[in-house]
């Protein structure tokens, strides 16, 4: 099928929402160039990447979306939300409370986003076991209740990235 930039069939738009510092804008990172920063800045308004992957012998190119969590450097909703088909919505296993704020973004994702979309939980830095808060049990019941896919991920030992946006690229699909 040669290079898959040449010829893309599909554009799929991605949408990252989650308190600030759970992970987003590295696990972004480790998607689209393979990379991963320890000292990784908070996002400023709104970044993306893209990165074309064949599904299906199809050209899909995947454009991500990263907004900052801290509402005072979020950019205008309704614009980020527009055109999107997935959304991932991510919290850090080790802080109880960005969990605890799952709901409120996915309400807001809700009453944004279109009704079709894509949504996968995210529960980021399962490298870091000895800190846990948020039980495995807790977040797989949530996203059962929702109707959401889930995985836990590490954007830093790469654990789960790769498969978590191909479960929502192929969902779309
Ligand atoms: P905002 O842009 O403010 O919304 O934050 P963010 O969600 O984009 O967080 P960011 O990706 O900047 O990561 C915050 C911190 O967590 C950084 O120090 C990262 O290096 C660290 N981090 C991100 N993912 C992981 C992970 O999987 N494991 C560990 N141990 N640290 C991580
Ligand atoms: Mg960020």
């Amino acid at each position: 099928y040669g290079d898959p930039s040449q010829n893309i069939d599909y554009v799929f738009k991605v949408v990252l929402i989650g308190d600030s510092a759970v992970g987003k804008s590295q696990i972004l990172a480790r998607f689209s160039r393979n990379e991963f920063s320890l000292d990784s800045k908070a996002t400023i308004g709104v970044e993306f990447q893209t990165r074309t992957l064949v599904i299906e012998h199809k050209s899909v190119k995947a454009q991500i979306w990263d907004t900052a969590g801290q509402e005072r450097y979020r950019a205008v909703t309704s614009a980020y939300y527009r055109g999107a088909v997935g959304a991932m919505l991510v919290y850090d296993i080790t802080k109880r409370q960005t969990f605890d704020h799952i709901p409120r973004w996915l309400e807001e994702l809700r009453s944004h986003a279109d009704k079709n979309i894509v949504i996968i939980l995210i529960g980021n830095k399962c490298d870091l076991e000895n800190q846990r808060e948020v039980p495995t049990e807790d977040a797989k019941e949530f996203a059962q209740k929702e109707g959401l896919f889930f995985l836990e991920t590490s954007a830093l030992e790469a654990t789960n990235v790769e498969t978590a946006f191909m479960t929502v690229l192929t969902e779309i699909f």
